[in-house]
């Protein structure tokens, strides 16, 4: 099997490419990454070497590139490239609708001209916006976007439905709450509170901190992905979730005595401004038809979290200083294996 995988340089795109390599004998996979400040190669360090993995750097929306290495021919494509951050399109909205819209619509447009199986979607529960009190979303639920960054996600999900009813591309769209696990950047709540507990530095909570995440162990999406790639019929959607959404406030608590830290390093701030206040989903949808149910339970996941970081400070250390970068160079723009298109 041949699989594309944009963004894999990322949080749940690295943690995916090495599931995906562990669990399949028969594969070759292609990550295809711009690698912004969110992609970091060191988080594949390990398989850099295997010969079934393969680097290329580029960017989705350069329809060029895009068309380049769809013509190498794939089983599946499982897109995550996207620019990820609610507060980042909050300052600044533009790069998220470059990548994450017309980024997207190259990737389709490569689809129709290159066919393959499958074309797995990475989408996000942001796409209906907040969600009531006692209420879970199904798949049926009306979008209702409301930050920059979901508008972003929102438009481009419309996009790959247009392309599969319009042109036949074969997509899956997956709705995954929160992931949280190695390797996530540390500007994101559990990696950010961890890093900075760490040094003893303030931990930021917006708001009263009582806004709820259905939060889910990065392993357990990519199983449901790698079932959905396996299982899925073209032009499904499914949530994807642990269906117990827990307010920000218990997460920030934990890690601090995980971690052996005061309270006092709490610090209440501004909240963000259009915070949705609660992300609930039904995912009943996926584990009935495709046999999915998460495996790992929140507080050990939270464990095998804290824990990483703890035990991974260089990677940590690296990612705040920028060092990672330079990694880049030392490992694949001077090295012969380097692949380039
Ligand atoms: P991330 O920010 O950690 O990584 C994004 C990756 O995409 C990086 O490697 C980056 O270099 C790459 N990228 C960005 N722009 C690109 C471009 N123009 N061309 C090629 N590569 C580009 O993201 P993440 O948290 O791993 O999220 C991955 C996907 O999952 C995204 O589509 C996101 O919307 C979705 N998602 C994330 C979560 C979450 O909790 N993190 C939950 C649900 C859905
Ligand atoms: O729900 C899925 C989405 O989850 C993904 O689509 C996004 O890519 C991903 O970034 C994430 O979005 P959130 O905005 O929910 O995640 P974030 O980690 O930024 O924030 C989680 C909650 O914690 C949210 O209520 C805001 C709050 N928060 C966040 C930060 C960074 C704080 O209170 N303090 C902080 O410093």
């Amino acid at each position: 099997m041949k699989v594309l995988v944009t963004g894999g340089a990322g949080f749940i795109g690295s943690n995916f490419v090495r599931y995906l390599l562990k669990s399949r004998r028969d594969l070759e996979l292609f990550n295809f990454d711009k690698l912004t400040y969110a992609g970091n190669p060191e988080s594949l360090a390990d398989v850099a070497q295997d010969p079934r993995y393969h680097f290329v750097r580029g960017d989705i929306a350069d329809q060029q590139a895009v068309d380049q290495i769809f013509e190498r021919g794939f089983n599946a494509i499982v897109h995550f490239a996207a620019e990820t951050h609610v507060d980042r399109s909050i300052e600044d909205a533009s790069p998220f609708l470059k990548t994450n819209i017309l980024g997207t619509h190259g990737l389709l447009e490569a689809a129709r001209r290159f066919p393959a199986m499958r074309f797995i979607h990475i989408s996000t529960d942001e796409v209906y916006g907040s969600v009531p009190a006692g209420v879970s979303f199904t798949e049926e639920a009306t979008l209702n976007p409301r930050s920059p960054y979901a508008a972003s996600k929102a438009s481009a999900e419309h996009l790959v439905t247009a392309y599969a009813n319009t042109y036949g591309v074969p997509v899956v769209i997956l709705r995954c709450t929160n992931n949280f696990g190695p390797f996530q950047f540390p500007e994101k709540l559990i990696p950010l509170m961890i890093a900075n507990a760490r040094e003893d530095k303030a931990v930021p909570i917006y708001g009263d901190g009582l806004q709820e995440r259905d939060w889910l162990f990065v392993e357990d999406h990519c199983r449901a992905i790698t079932l959905a790639l396996d299982k899925a019929k073209p032009g499904s959607v499914y949530n994807v979730s642990s269906g117990v959404p827990q307010p920000n406030l218990k997460i920030v608590r934990t890690i601090l005595q995980h971690l052996g830290k005061p309270e006092s390093l709490m610090q209440y701030v501004q909240d963000r401004p259009g915070h949705d206040r609660r992300y609930a989903l039904d995912s009943s949808k996926i584990r009935r038809e495709l046999g999915w149910a998460p495996m790992v339970r929140f507080e050990e996941g939270l464990h095998r979290t804290t824990e990483w970081y703890q035990a991974n400070a260089m990677w940590l250390d690296h990612t705040r200083s920028g060092e990672y970068r330079k990694y880049y160079d030392r490992h694949y723009t001077r090295r012969s294996e380097t692949f380039r298109i």
